[in-house]
């Protein structure tokens, strides 16, 4: 029942470097040379053990030495014990064979019995907080905001957020007419897939197959993309022929989508202050078939003439902001070790100003759509409501308007008025949208 001692060093390589070197885990793996000449499969089982042990060091640390952690370990002791707990927990090793693993390597003796201990143990001398903290393997400040922002719900988020990710796809329409194309396409290749419930061009795809290596994936007829982000975009709604504004691009998930959406018809300029995202973007361009989109490089404080007159014209701006990334751990479990309250500070004084920027260009009946992968209100709410305060001009346009009443109230808040997507009721990444209109 042992996952492969291969798996189990790669792992431990991948958790080690992320650890000295706060790159994350996928890309760690992605640059580790032998990986990439392994079977797809493998790279997946070492990606799924050493996202688990990212995931769950802040539990298992507890479990295995208390309140220090495991501090007094070198950095691929501790890589090692963290991918041997994660095997534990996932009922891949038994506890005896771990310690006897570690032992053997490490020459001193870790308690791996005790990652089965009840619930009550995370409670021993510790407030709710630091108590849910332990439980759930996320930092303190993160379980203080759940647990104000989601009460009796929170250990059910955070639960969710520890669970793998869907591999979800896009099926790209500019390259296939529908989803189901797609669908037949990778059956013929012997690929089960299942259509995902929230976006109409999303499927989820079972089991570890290598989907890079597709003839599907050469011609372009999918991109990897979390049904959340898919849902987001439907929402933006482009109006065909119009233009958009994508001014966090990154390398471009959702400029893809929103370029698809235009069935390659009117325009997206897509900007970014990171170079070399525009470049991964500009590559991932040409496999899509996309070809209305422009690119752009801008400065934080300061957008290129083109760029201000464009974002003039627009009739959509999409901030997908940079944020916590609470929303997804899953995918990226480095996250719950890299944000703190003073780079949280930050961030939400970025997307303030991203807010105001935008704001002040947005001509007359074009929409402003603020986008997160956070999980926090102080990310999400809080900064609509702090804009709408500032500057009167702008009404909120309430989801259950924009994707219809069932539909709409089913991605929806309690009011129906932004799009709110958890991991725990909808399965997919959390997320946040609101859109906003210039009267
Ligand atoms: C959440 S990521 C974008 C993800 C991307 N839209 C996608 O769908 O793949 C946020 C992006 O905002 C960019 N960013 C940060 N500060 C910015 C600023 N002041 N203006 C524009 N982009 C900024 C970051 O470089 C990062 O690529």
């Amino acid at each position: 029942m042992n996952a492969g001692p291969q798996v189990v060093r790669a792992a431990v390589d991948a958790v080690v470097a992320w650890a000295r070197s706060g790159r994350s885990v996928r890309d760690v793996i992605a640059a580790n040379v032998a990986l990439r000449q392994a079977s797809g499969a493998l790279r997946a089982q070492v990606s799924a053990l050493a996202t688990a042990a990212v995931t769950l060091a802040i539990r298992h640390e507890f479990l295995l030495a208390g309140d220090d952690g495991l501090r007094g370990l070198s950095a691929p002791a501790r890589g090692e014990a963290l991918v041997l707990a994660a095997a534990v927990a996932n009922g891949a090793w038994a506890p005896e064979d771990a310690a006897a693993a570690f032992a053997a390597v490490h020459r001193s003796t870790l308690p791996f019995a005790a990652l089965t201990a009840p619930a009550a143990a995370f409670a021993l001398n510790a407030s709710p907080e630091r108590a849910f903290a332990r439980e759930h393997s996320v930092p303190e400040w993160f379980a203080t905001a759940a647990l104000q922002a989601f009460g009796e719900q929170a250990a059910a988020v955070a639960r969710a957020l520890s669970q793998p990710a869907p591999r979800t796809l896009r099926a790209n329409l500019l390259v296939v007419r529908d989803r189901a194309e797609l669908v037949a396409e990778l059956a013929a290749a012997g690929i089960a897939t299942r259509a995902a419930t929230y976006a109409a061009t999303a499927l989820h795809v079972d089991g570890d197959v290598d989907l890079f290596a597709t003839g599907a994936y050469a011609r372009g007829a999918f991109e990897q993309q979390d049904e959340a982000s898919q849902v987001a975009v439907a929402a933006v709604a482009p109006p065909p022929g119009g233009k958009v504004l994508d001014l966090c691009a990154g390398n471009g998930g959702k400029t893809l989508a929103l370029a698809a959406a235009l069935r390659n018809r009117g325009q997206v300029l897509a900007t970014d202050v990171h170079l070399g995202r525009l470049q991964g973007l500009r590559e991932r361009l040409r496999r899509a078939r996309a070809d209305n989109v422009q690119v752009a490089a801008i400065g934080e404080h300061d957008w290129p003439e083109p760029v201000r007159t464009f974002a003039a014209n627009a009739d959509r701006i999409l901030i997908d902001a940079p944020c916590s990334g609470t929303g997804s751990w899953r995918r990226r479990p480095e996250g719950r070790h890299a944000i703190d309250a003073v780079s949280l500070r930050k961030l939400v004084a970025t997307q303030d100003d991203l807010l105001r920027r935008a704001a002040a260009v947005l001509r007359p009946g074009a929409r402003l759509c603020y986008a997160t992968c956070s999980l926090l209100p102080t990310e999400n709410e809080a900064r609509i409501d702090a804009l709408c305060a500032a500057d009167s001009g702008l009404e909120r346009v309430r989801m259950v308007e924009v994707l219809g009443g069932a539909f709409g109230r089913s991605v929806a808040d309690a009011t129906g008025t932004f799009l709110v997507l958890r991991p725990d009721r909808h399965g997919c990444d959390g997320f946040f949208l609101a859109i906003l209109r210039r009267r």
